[in-house]
């Protein structure tokens, strides 16, 4: 096992800065600007919005919606939350599938299940706007967007356990989710009637007050796999232009039913596995940006100016796609300073930015920055390396770090993330997602004794 210093070791701003330079000489960090001309309070204009700062709240699926897809007391107390962040973009709020079968958990958030979905949604936006207020944001100085997705591979609707829905043969993956025939595979005829229920999912958005949709391209689900179907005959595989078919008929028909609704897309730019999208043949762990900047281009010729940029899957490269000090309880645990994932992101979020100036890039990674996130951030926003900055988990344990920032105030220690892998592990288990160690809510549930349980051995510390 490597041994790498925590964040909350470095005793100053130019100590941690040495070490992200000694990971790779062009990342830096500020030692935070006067709040007012911070570049995390510039405003920034999309389609017609004005948005009044640069952070952003990344999606964060929380297991714990009513069984026919509508959100519990936890879910909204999460959204009010995100609104408390102060965030102008929120982005998504958290995966909603667009049909029962497409759940990655039988407690998402979808349609399908209930006469009224669109009931569910406006006590989510509710929430958010409650929280939004307390936070001085209003409305219309911010953007708030649904996630809508198919888990695909990873669906998992029901208690009776996975039912993988795939886009090709692949071994690892088919061991993973215990695929061991054609079965499981998508038929084209059945992915031919996709586009008209992301379509009917987005009507329910804006039928609810979001701003835009997010059609998630990410961490492995189905259209992130269907990026990748270079194996699969017909006309959803092979040539890229087959494996964007689906995503182009989803846009198309999200626009023709939602006529000039904002689309954004959260795209895992790069994976580490083998025949992934974005990664290099015979080498998991290496890069190729040849087809994500041809997706890029492909995106802007659609108009669709707005991209959330992640990496790889939660379920095969969790250390890439949330870096963090401590594994869940399906994870091993870093073999690295997970502040090389993070510089990753960083690098890989500056590459695309720096192709597609006009386009509109959220970063994602830096919960694991801990107390120097908002230093880090003010430097890629401050020099365009990116447009907004996206916080995940660190909105579970302490939501009001961007209102905290954007106002001058010493941030709150006791809330800082510390990336304990609880809110994962807390899901793999059979359990609500939450900040068990952090949030006081949580921390005096029953479940924050099991989670804690499960945790795996720590990682070992200089
Ligand atoms: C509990 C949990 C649930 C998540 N659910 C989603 C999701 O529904 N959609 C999504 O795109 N990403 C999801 N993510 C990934 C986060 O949006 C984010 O990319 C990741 O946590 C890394 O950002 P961070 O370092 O700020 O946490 C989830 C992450 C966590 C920890
Ligand atoms: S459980 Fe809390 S401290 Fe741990 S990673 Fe999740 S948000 Fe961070």
């Amino acid at each position: 096992m490597s041994s790498f210093r925590l964040p909350a070791t470095y005793g100053s701003v130019a100590e941690f800065r040495d070490r992200l330079q000694e990971i790779e000489p062009s990342l830096d960090c500020t030692d935070l600007v006067e709040s007012s001309a911070s570049p995390l309070a510039a405003s920034c204009e999309i389609d017609g919005h004005t948005l009044v700062n640069r952070w952003a709240v990344q999606p964060m699926e929380g297991w714990d919606g009513t069984e026919d897809g509508n959100p519990t007391e936890d879910t909204l107390r999460r959204w009010y939350r995100f609104g408390l962040s102060g965030a102008a973009l929120v982005w998504g709020g958290e995966a909603y599938a667009v049909c029962p079968e497409g759940r990655a958990n039988p407690n998402q958030l979808h349609q399908g299940s209930c006469d009224d979905p669109v009931a569910g949604l406006k006590l989510l936006m509710a929430e958010l706007r409650r929280g939004q207020v307390e936070a001085g944001l209003a409305a219309e100085d911010s953007l708030v967007g649904l996630q809508l997705t198919h888990s695909g591979r990873w669906s998992c609707p029901t208690a009776a356990g996975p039912a993988p829905r795939t886009m090709f043969r692949h071994e690892f993956l088919d061991q993973k989710v215990g695929v061991d025939s054609d079965a499981a595979m998508f038929t084209d005829v059945e992915l031919q009637a996709l586009p008209a229920l992301y379509a009917a999912a987005a009507e329910k958005a804006v039928a609810a007050g979001f701003d835009f949709v997010d059609i998630k391209c990410c961490h492995g689900y189905l259209l992130h796999e269907c990026l990748a179907a270079t194996t699969r005959p017909g006309p959803y595989g092979g040539s890229f232009e087959n494996r964007t078919r689906l995503f182009r008929e989803i846009v198309a028909a999200v626009r023709e039913a939602c006529p000039g609704l904002l689309i954004g897309v959260r795209l895992s730019v790069t994976d580490e596995l083998d025949q992934g999208f974005g990664v290099q043949a015979g080498d998991k762990t290496a890069d190729n940006l040849e087809e994500p900047f041809a997706f890029l281009s492909l995106l802007q010729e659609m108009g669709i100016r707005l991209v959330n940029q992640t990496l790889g899957s939660p379920y095969y490269c969790p250390h890439v796609q949330r870096p963090a000090a401590f594994a869940p309880s399906d994870g091993a645990p870093p073999t690295t300073d997970p502040l090389i994932a993070v510089a990753k992101h960083l690098l890989l979020a500056r590459r695309c930015k720096q192709a597609f100036p006009e386009m509109l890039f959220v970063g994602t990674g830096y919960t694991y920055l801990q107390e120097y996130t908002a230093h880090v951030a003010e430097h890629e926003v401050g020099n365009q390396h990116v447009d907004f900055v996206g916080l995940g988990r660190m909105m579970l344990s302490y939501p009001d770090m961007p209102a905290d920032h954007l106002a001058g105030k010493t941030f709150q220690r006791k809330k800082i993330c510390r990336t304990f892998s609880d809110c994962t592990t807390g899901p793999r288990n059979g359990m609500r997602s939450g900040c068990y160690p952090l949030d006081p809510e949580y921390r005096q549930r029953p479940e924050a004794k099991q989670v804690r349980a499960l945790r795996p051995a720590p990682p070992s510390r200089k």
